[in-house]
């Protein structure tokens, strides 16, 4: 998605911005742009395809200028090209912007400003807010540049994460947003704007996070921020616990592969300080306020987007049966705009890795705007969701930058595992089973330590998968989950057309597609529906199809039925997505490798996908 970086201070604002931009790379864009303050002008360079390139462009110049806005585009109206590409000017080129979200109004805004003389050179909804703004400009009476802005801004329907300067404020950096997430990065006399923290962590940790309406004019010795009656406001700052380090690939090819590998230390973290042996429970100090609430709840409804809704999958499975509550998940996107139920006590949980997914952040409006409360498991402090929701669980998983979510799954699967544990242990969950669980739970990490080190036969099978078009991908009980989202990491980063099914259902359909070009990868770790899961292998077999099993290493039967097998330590049911899921991730990345794929930044996906 797109990408916003903004620097105003004392250093050169080219390489600042150009580093911001290669660290919101990993968002997914198609195009590239920078707009400085060069003595007094304002220069606009942009270019389709990578920031490298926009580099290499700029960096000759040697511009001298210490303010400036920069972008990575992904194209939604108008075609990824230079001209599309942000940011985009009005007539004048005084006025230069760059935005992230949509204006829905466009079209009408468009017909209105070309009527008054305004000349338009993209095809992009983005280029009305630069024309409005100047139309504005010329009948408003206050020399603000912020009054402009909040009238103009008015006038717009849709959302935005704004970056502005304007050539007649040559000291002041301007922000605005609206459902599109923007932030400030407050240094020593200088501060980045940015839509992702990433893009800042190499200058400062704490950072101001704006709220929807809110506009903020910046200069070198400080800040104001308006609310949406424009009355300023005191922003609380955060400190960001995350490094630069955390965000860089330590040796690896890609950052898909650090993150599978860091599984065992975000898995730590996860759990660090909030497992109880003695009362075999979980402590989840932010769901405190809510412990009532969600002891009695008489329904949990969980919500969120891709691979974060697969984590809710399994905490449907996890909740009712450690704690009995009824759980229903659902897609965000079709929660916000089908008048989903919610009656008095029903609880909403939002996963979401990034806190910033429009299609969450919707559904958990609509529920609090039905008078549900409504918690979060996030990833990112200090996000939109995260500060939006009542309360909330962090899954501390740490920075996630491949697009093909990994480490977050994990973490958001162990902080679902503690909130059946610890609603288990209030109801009617045995201490004696309580006890096993924390016992099993503690061991998670070394047993992905363990799947990681033999990863010597996915590289082999991953030679075998990457000469196919399509594959299967069967679970069943808390395996279907992972059977949806072993089959979702092939297609994000191999574009091998995959579909995960509970395996039961595959004679229901998929079975017709079973032949030897079709290799179906069957998750079969022993638990009490093991037997199922030979007869489903079986039915495979029978139909000349070729299977991989996930198995436990005791294994003897799914083993001689199988083509190709791969070991997986013993858990508990309720925790082997856990470990099940960490062969499925590096299938897909060797994958991927095998078929010469970019792997940090599939085509066409992006990591945080803030528009509808
Ligand atoms: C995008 C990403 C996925 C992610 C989904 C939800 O589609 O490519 O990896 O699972 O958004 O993101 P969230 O940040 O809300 O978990």
């Amino acid at each position: 998605m797109c990408g916003i970086v903004g620097y105003i201070g004392n250093r050169l604002a080219v390489p600042v911005l150009i580093d911001g931009l290669k660290r919101l790379e990993y968002r997914g864009y198609d195009s590239a742009g920078i707009a400085i303050l060069e003595g007094d002008k304002i220069e606009v360079i942009k270019t389709k395809g990578k920031v490298s390139d926009l580099a290499n462009m700029v960096e000759k110049k040697k511009f001298m200028a210490n303010l400036g806005i920069a972008h990575t585009r992904w194209a939604t109206h108008g075609e990824p090209n230079s001209i599309n590409a942000h940011p985009h000017s009005d007539c004048s080129g005084d006025i230069v912007l760059v935005h992230n979200g949509i204006i829905e109004n466009y079209l009408s805004l468009k017909k209105y400003l070309e009527e008054k003389g305004h000349t338009f050179k993209s095809d992009t909804d983005t280029e009305v807010l630069t024309h409005l703004i100047e139309e504005n400009m010329k009948d408003c009476k206050s020399d603000s540049f912020t009054d402009v802005l909040f009238q103009s801004l008015a006038e717009v329907q849709g959302t935005y994460g704004l970056a502005i300067i304007n050539k007649n404020y040559p000291d002041s950096l301007f922000i605005a947003r609206k459902g599109s997430p923007i932030l400030i990065g407050k240094g020593k006399d200088e501060y980045i704007v940015a839509s992702d923290v990433a893009a800042v962590l190499r200058y400062t940790r704490e950072i101001i996070y704006l709220e929807d309406g809110e506009i903020a004019e910046i200069n070198r010795d400080g800040y104001h921020v308006l609310n949406s009656v424009n009355d300023e406001v005191q922003k609380k700052v955060q400190q960001i616990s995350w490094n630069l380090e955390m965000i860089e690939k330590n040796g690896y090819d890609h950052f898909m592969l650090k993150e599978i590998h860091e599984q065992k230390n975000s898995l730590e973290n996860t759990i660090r300080g909030r497992l109880n042996y003695e009362e075999g429970t979980a402590r989840l100090d932010g769901l405190i306020d809510y412990i009532d609430d969600l002891k009695n709840a008489p329904r949990i409804v969980i919500t969120a987007c891709g691979t974060s809704w697969h984590a809710a999958l399994i905490g449907e499975y996890l909740i009712e049966e450690f704690a009995g509550i009824p759980v229903e998940v659902e897609y965000a996107s079709e929660f916000r705009y089908r008048s989903p139920i919610i009656n008095e006590g029903d609880i909403v949980f939002v996963i979401s890795q990034s806190g910033e997914t429009a299609d969450t952040l919707g559904a958990l409006r609509e529920a609090k705007r039905k008078g549900a409360i409504v918690l979060g498991i996030c990833n990112v402090v200090g996000s939109t969701i995260a500060r939006e929701t009542d309360a909330g669980v962090y899954i501390h998983a740490g920075p996630e930058i491949g697009v093909a979510s990994t480490k977050a799954f994990t973490s958001q699967v162990m902080v679902l595992i503690m909130i059946a544990l610890m609603l288990g242990r209030m109801k009617n969950l045995p201490l004696e089973r309580g006890r096993n669980i924390v016992n099993a739970l503690r061991e998670i990490p070394k047993l992905v330590e363990d799947v990681l080190k033999n990863d010597r036969k996915i590289k082999e099978l991953a030679k075998i998968l990457s000469n196919h078009n399509n594959a299967l991908y069967l679970g069943r009980g808390y395996n279907f989950p992972v059977a949806l989202e072993g089959a979702l990491k092939l297609k994000e980063i191999s574009y091998i057309h995959a579909e995960g099914y509970p395996a039961a259902e595959m004679k229901h359909g998929p079975i017709a597609l079973i032949d030897e070009h079709m290799p179906t990868i069957v998750i079969a770790t022993k638990d009490a529906i093991y037997e199922k899961i030979v007869s489903n292998v079986q039915e495979v077999k029978a139909r000349g199809g070729t299977v991989i099993s996930i198995i436990n290493r005791e294994d003897t039967k799914i083993r001689e039925l199988s083509d190709e097998v791969i070991e997986v330590p013993h858990t508990i049911t309720p925790l082997t997505p856990i470990v099940n899921v960490i062969p499925l991730q590096l299938l897909a990345y060797y994958v991927a490798i095998e078929r010469g794929c970019n792997v940090d930044q599939p085509r066409n996906l992006a990591k945080s996908v803030t528009v509808e």
